[in-house]
């Protein structure tokens, strides 16, 4: 499935997939988010072993993850930067041709790096140019120039400040119209995936495109009404107790056990080293088929991340990411 990798401080092994992605990543969108909390996190998370990190334009976490990367090396947790696999994302301000650059040359900036590891449009929507801003003002919202902003894509890779370029939130249907126009497909595609959200076709799909899928929300997000459709499930609670592990580890397993990697919100150190537990044991087939049967409920829609009021000149069915 993936290949094992050992840091060079020499803690748990997380393997890495062909694509040289590896299997379990830190989130760091954090929220509310408080810098200090995020960096000691990351920090905390490549001395327990993590080796992949996740940021975005949009989360305001790029500054904090480059600080605890270089904080790392000063410490010799890291040999150096490039064991560290870094993704960022252009968001929806910055989805146009001639700003999709820019968006990369200003993280980078924020990251203090030369390079990310992994660039990925971060939703199939542009808005108005403006500083990255959510919720989305739908009269904001303008037809995406998707073949235009993936040129712009494949130029920050040709120019080494992206050794690897994907999409996020793309439906089969948005990776489709990609692929027609892509000359560098797009080499990962990161998207809502857990046992409440399984994305059967788009899994499927990806695959026999060879685009790597990454799991967000692998536990079902970071719900402000503190209801996880992951972590209260009655059946994932079954499992879990039946074979002594956690309903987090049972939902990270079967994520592993579709092919995909997965970043992993955590600003508690026990928790982050729970969440890296899911290598050297399996679902059994009698759980897989439970878990095929959990009710699907999508956390993550276009009118989730728009403001209720105003008007939109764009279908938001246009802008959706819900597989249909
Ligand atoms: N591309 C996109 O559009 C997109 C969208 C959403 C998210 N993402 C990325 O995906 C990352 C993860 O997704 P997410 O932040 O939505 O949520 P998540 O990883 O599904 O869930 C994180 C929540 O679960 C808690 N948690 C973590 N480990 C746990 C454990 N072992 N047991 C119980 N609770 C646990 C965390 O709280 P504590 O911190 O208190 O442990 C946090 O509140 C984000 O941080 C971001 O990097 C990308």
């Amino acid at each position: 499935m993936a290949a094992a990798h050992r840091g060079s401080a020499g803690s748990a092994e997380i393997p890495r997939f062909p694509a040289g992605v590896p299997a379990v990543g830190l989130g760091t969108y954090s929220y509310p988010f408080v810098a200090d909390e995020v960096r000691a996190a990351v920090l905390a998370a490549l001395e327990l072993g993590y080796r992949h990190l996740d940021t975005a334009a949009l989360y305001g976490s790029e500054r904090a993850v480059g600080e605890a990367v270089a904080e790392a090396v000063r410490r010799g947790v890291v040999a150096s930067r490039a064991e560290v696999f870094v993704t960022t994302k252009a968001w929806c301000t910055h989805c146009h041709p001639h700003l999709v650059l820019p968006s990369l040359r200003e993280s980078l900036q924020n990251l203090q790096m030369e390079y990310v590891d992994l660039y990925l449009v971060h939703w199939p929507m542009a808005v108005k140019p403006s500083k990255p801003y959510f919720p989305l003002r739908r009269e904001d919202i303008v037809p995406m120039d998707l073949s235009g902003v993936w040129q712009a894509m494949e130029e920050c890779h040709r120019l080494g400040l992206a050794k690897m370029i994907g999409v996020s939130n793309f439906t089969t249907r948005k990776l489709q119209e990609l692929l027609a126009v892509a000359k560098i497909p797009p080499a990962v595609n990161q998207v809502e995936l857990n046992p409440s959200w399984q994305q059967k076709k788009l899994i499927e799909f990806c695959r026999n495109k060879s685009i790597h899928v990454t799991a967000y929300s692998p536990l079902g997000g970071q719900s402000r009404t503190k209801i996880s459709s992951v972590l209260q499930s009655e059946v994932l609670e079954e499992i879990a107790k039946a074979r002594g592990k956690s309903v987090a580890q049972i939902s990270l397993r079967w994520i592993y056990e579709q092919g995909a990697s997965m970043v992993v919100k955590s600003l508690k150190p026990e928790r982050m080293e729970e969440n890296m537990e899911i290598f050297h044991w399996e679902l059994s087939d009698e759980d897989r088929l439970k878990i095929s049967q959990v009710p699907q409920h999508k956390l993550a829609t276009a009118t989730g991340i728009l403001c209720p009021e105003g008007v939109s000149s764009v279908d938001i069915a246009e802008v959706d990411v819900v597989e249909v």
